[in-house]
C-alpha cells in the first residue's frame, strides 16, 4: 500500500489503485471511495459503521426510554391520528378559573422551561377535547405486552405490572388508546401521558422493598415497604361520597385530579373482550336453560360491540344461538367484524328481518351485527313478529350523557356533536329513547321474551328517565319489572358458590405457555369434578367445556391470557399447579388476577350484589375488606375503585394481580390470598341468607379449620307475619 498523501486530497492510493480516505475526510463526507463497494478489502465498511455511530444520534432502547420517564427535552408535537378510535369530546364543565387550575395542574409534571411551549398546546386540548391528554408525550415505541424479561427493572413483580399496563394500552386492546381509555368509554388507565411515563419509570427502577402509590392515575411516588407488601397500591375515583355524581367525575377528571378506572382498566387487569366472553357464555347458556329452550335456532337480541359488549355475539355463537347485536359506531362494527367476533354486518332493517327469519328456519348458529340503533331493532322485530327468545342490552348506560348511549333518530356524528355542544338537549334525547326502548321490550316480553339487565345500569337509567320498567308488585331488591343477570343467573348459580372470573396471563407472552396452562387447568378441573358435590357439578362441567374449547375459539387479543370461572378451591389448585410448572421450568412466570365483577371484589346494588336481599346491598364493606385483606395476604398489586360497570358513585370494586414465579413464597401467597379473596364474599352472601353461599361457606369451614364464620339463623315467616 502506498502511503503518500496526494496533495489537496485527504486520501492515499493503494497499490491496487483504490483510494483510501483518511478518517477525517470520511467523517466530513460520511462515505468512502463512492464506488459503492460493500466489501472493501481495506476494512472501510467497518470504518463507515463506526463513523455512522459517531455521527448519527443513537436511538434509545426500549428500556432506556422507559427509564428516562418524562423526557428532559420536549418530544416533537404529535399529530392527531384520525385512523384511531378516539374518545368523544367531553362536555364543557369547567369555569374560566377552573380551566386555569386544570392547566396549572397539568404543568406540574414538567420543568418550568417548557411551560411557555406547553401552555397553548394544553389549552387547545382542553378546549377541543375537554381534557388535557398531553398527546405530545405519547411514546413512539409500539404499545403491547412484551415478554416480561424485556422490561427494565430490579423487581420481577414490577416488570409484570409494566407488562400489564402496556397490554391495557395496546391498540388492539384499548378502546381509545391515545386517550389512555381501555374500555367502557371512560375506563382510564391514566388521565394523561405524563402519568404513564412517570409510572413506568418508577416501576422500572423500584425494588422489592418499595411500594408505588397510585392516586387515580397519578403516581404519588415510591415508598419504603417490604418484600411481602404489594408492589403497587391503586385507588381510582375515591371521592367524598357527596361528590360522587356523574358531573363530579366530569369536573374533577377535567381538573386532572381523579379518574374513572372502570374495573380492570385502572387496575391493569384487562385482557380484551375474552374477559367477558366466558361470563357471557355462561349467562346466555343459563338464560336458555332458565326458559327451557335449546340455544339452537333461537334468538338473542342485544346491543353494543364495544370493549365488553363486543363479547356478546361471540358468546352467543359458543352457546349455539342466533345473535343480533346492534351497534351505532361504524368503526367499532368494522373492527369486530374483521376480528371475527360477528359473522355478518347488516345495515338495513328489512334485510335484517329476512336474514333472522331465515336463520331461525334453518336453525343456524350465526351472529349478526346491525349497524344502527338498537331501539329500531326492538321496534322493527315487534312490527314484523320476529320472536326474540332472550333479550338484553349492553350499551354503556353507566355513562349515559357522554357517549355511552346513543339516541334513536339522530346520526352517530350528530349525537357526538350534540353531547358536547348541547348537553341538556342530548340528555333529553337519551331519556326519550330509553322510554321508547322500554316500550318495545315490554311488547316483546308480553309475547314471551326473557329479558335481563346486563349490568350496564339499563334498568336504573331507564327508570330515571321515567320509562315503564318498574315492577307492579315491587319487593325489596326486586323493584324492576326485569331481573338483573346476577339476580337470576350469575348470583345464585356462580357467585354464591364462589365461582367467578379467575384469569391468568403468561408473562413470557408465548402462546405455547398459554396452551400448556390451559392443559394444566383442564387437568386440575377434571380431577376435581370426580369428587365435587352435586350442587356445583353443572358449573364444573361448563368450565371444563370452556377450557377445552378455549384454544379453538381464538379468544386472545393482546397478552397471552385466559379466563376461567372457578371457585376458591379450583383457583387455588390451578394456581398451585402453575407455580409447580414454573418451578419445573415447563412454563415462564404467570400473572394471576380476576375481573372485579366477582364474588367478593364488588359491592354494586344493581349488579354484583343485586342478589343480596338483607338490605346490605347498599353497603361497601365487602369490597373494602377484600382489598385490605388481599394486600396483606400476598397480592403483587391491589386496587380499589369508585365507579365501574354501572357508573360513578354506584359501585365500589376492587381487584388484585399476583405474580407466580415458581418459588415457595409464591405458593404460600397464592394459598393465603386466594382463599380469602373468594371466601370473604361467600361469607357475606351467606350472612345475607343466600342458600348456595351457606352451603359453600360450611364446606370451606370443613376444609379449613382456621376459618370460623358467623352463620345466619333463619326465622319462621309465620312468626313474622
Ligand atoms: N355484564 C357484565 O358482565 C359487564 C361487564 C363489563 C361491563 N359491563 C357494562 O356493559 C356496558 C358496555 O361495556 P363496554 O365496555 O362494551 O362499553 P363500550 O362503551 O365500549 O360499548 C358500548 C357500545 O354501545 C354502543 N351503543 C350505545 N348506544 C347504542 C344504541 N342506542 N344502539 C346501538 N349501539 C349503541 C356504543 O357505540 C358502544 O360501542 C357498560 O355499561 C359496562 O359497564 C357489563
Amino acid at each position: 500500500m502506498r502511503k503518500e498523501l496526494i496533495e489537496g486530497e485527504d486520501y492515499y492510493l493503494s497499490d491496487k489503485g483504490f483510494r483510501i480516505f483518511t478518517e477525517k475526510y470520511l467523517l466530513n463526507r460520511g462515505h468512502c471511495c463512492m464506488s459503492g463497494c460493500k466489501h472493501c478489502p481495506y476494512g472501510f465498511s467497518k470504518l463507515i459503521d463506526q463513523i455512522k455511530k459517531k455521527t448519527k444520534p443513537r436511538t434509545m432502547t426500549f428500556q432506556e426510554e422507559i427509564l428516562q420517564g418524562i423526557p428532559a427535552e420536549l418530544p416533537s408535537k404529535a399529530l392527531y391520528d384520525a385512523t384511531i378510535n378516539h374518545a368523544p369530546k367531553r362536555k364543557e364543565i369547567l369555569s374560566a378559573e377552573e380551566k386555569t387550575l386544570a392547566l396549572r395542574n397539568a404543568l406540574r409534571y414538567f420543568e418550568p422551561q417548557h411551560h411557555e411551549t406547553l401552555i397553548p398546546e394544553f389549552k387547545e386540548e382542553l378546549e377541543k377535547y375537554g381534557r388535557i391528554y398531553m398527546y405530545r408525550f405519547r411514546p413512539k415505541y409500539r404499545m403491547y405486552a412484551r415478554d416480561i424479561n424485556e422490561y427494565p427493572g430490579k423487581s420481577l413483580q414490577a416488570k409484570a405490572i409494566q407488562m400489564m399496563i402496556q397490554n391495557n394500552l395496546d391498540y388492539a386492546v384499548a378502546q381509545h388508546p391515545h386517550e389512555l381509555i381501555t374500555y367502557g368509554g371512560n375506563g382510564a388507565v391514566f388521565s394523561n401521558w405524563a402519568q404513564y411515563l412517570l409510572t413506568m419509570k418508577y416501576l422500572g427502577e423500584m425494588t422489592d422493598e418499595q411500594t408505588l402509590v397510585m392516586y387515580s392515575g397519578h403516581p404519588m411516588g415510591l415508598f419504603p415497604s417490604h418484600k411481602n407488601a404489594p408492589r403497587v397500591v391503586v385507588t381510582n375515583g375515591m371521592m367524598i361520597p357527596n361528590y360522587s355524581k356523574p358531573d363530579d367525575w366530569e369536573k374533577f377528571n377535567a381538573l386532572g385530579v381523579t379518574q374513572y378506572g372502570q374495573m380492570t382498566a385502572g387496575s391493569y387487569m384487562y385482557i380484551g373482550p375474552q374477559g367477558i366472553v366466558h361470563g357471557t357464555t355462561i349467562t346466555v347458556l343459563n338464560g336458555f336453560r332458565k326458559i327451557g329452550k335449546e340455544p339452537k335456532g333461537n334468538l338473542f337480541v342485544t346491543s353494543g360491540l364495544g370493549g365488553m359488549s363486543g363479547a356478546q355475539p361471540k358468546a352467543g355463537t359458543i352457546a349455539g344461538c342466533i345473535t343480533v347485536c346492534a351497534e351505532v359506531n361504524p368503526k367499532i362494527t368494522k373492527i369486530r367484524h374483521s376480528q371475527g367476533w360477528i359473522h355478518e354486518v347488516i345495515e338495513d332493517l328489512d334485510l335484517l328481518v329476512d336474514r333472522v327469519k331465515k336463520a331461525q328456519a334453518n336453525k343456524e348458529i350465526v351472529s349478526i351485527g346491525y349497524l344502527g340503533n338498537v331501539v329500531d331493532v326492538w321496534e322493527k322485530f315487534d312490527q314484523e313478529n320476529v320472536t326474540i327468545d332472550l333479550g338484553s342490552d349492553q350499551t354503556s348506560l353507566h355513562n349515559p350523557w357522554a357517549g355511552g348511549y346513543y339516541p334513536a333518530g339522530i346520526s352517530f356524528e350528530e349525537s357526538n356533536q350534540m353531547m358536547a355542544d348541547q348537553p341538556e338537549l342530548f340528555k333529553e334525547k337519551v331519556q326519550e329513547t330509553l322510554r321508547r326502548h322500554a316500550i318495545a321490550i315490554n311488547k316483546h316480553t308480553a309475547k314471551g321474551t326473557y329479558f335481563f339487565d346486563y349490568g350496564n345500569a339499563f334498568l336504573l337509567e331507564a327508570s330515571r328517565a321515567g320509562a315503564d320498567v318498574m315492577s307492579e308488585n315491587p319487593t325489596l331488591g326486586r323493584e324492576f319489572k326485569y331481573p338483573s343477570y346476577v339476580q337470576d343467573i350469575m348470583g345464585p348459580m356462580c357467585f354464591d358458590y364462589g365461582f367467578g372470573p379467575f384469569r391468568w396471563v403468561c408473562a413470557s407472552n408465548n402462546p405455547e405457555d398459554l396452551q400448556k396452562t390451559d392443559a394444566i387447568a383442564c387437568e386440575v378441573l377434571e380431577e376435581m369434578i370426580k369428587t365435587s358435590p352435586v350442587e356445583i357439578q353443572q358449573q364444573m362441567k361448563d368450565n371444563i367445556q370452556w377450557i377445552r374449547g378455549a384454544q379453538e375459539n381464538k379468544l386472545v387479543v393482546g397478552s397471552q391470557a385466559r379466563i376461567l370461572y372457578a371457585d376458591a378451591e379450583g383457583r387455588t389448585n390451578i394456581a398451585k399447579a402453575f407455580n409447580d410448572a414454573i418451578a419445573a421450568g415447563k412454563i415462564g412466570p404467570v400473572v394471576l388476577g380476576r375481573d372485579h365483577h366477582d364474588v367478593s371484589g364488588t359491592d354494586s346494588p344493581y349488579r354484583e350484589t343485586s342478589n343480596i336481599y338483607d338490605g346490605s346491598r347498599f353497603t361497601a364493606d365487602m369490597a373494602i375488606h377484600n382489598v385490605i385483606g388481599d394486600s396483606f395476604r400476598g397480592a403483587t398489586w391491589v386496587s380499589i375503585h369508585n365507579g365501574g360497570g354501572v357508573g360513578w358513585g354506584e359501585v365500589i370494586n376492587g381487584g388484585f394481580g399476583m405474580l407466580l414465579d415458581g418459588t415457595l413464597e409464591a405458593e404460600q401467597r397464592l394459598k393465603s390470598m386466594l382463599f380469602w379473596d373468594v371466601n370473604n364474599g361467600i361469607s357475606r352472601r351467606s350472612w345475607a341468607r343466600n342458600e348456595g353461599a351457606v352451603f359453600a361457606i360450611k364446606r370451606a369451614m370443613e376444609a379449613e379449620p382456621l376459618l370460623k364464620v358467623t352463620l345466619p339463623n333463619l326465622v319462621d315467616d309465620n312468626l313474622l307475619n
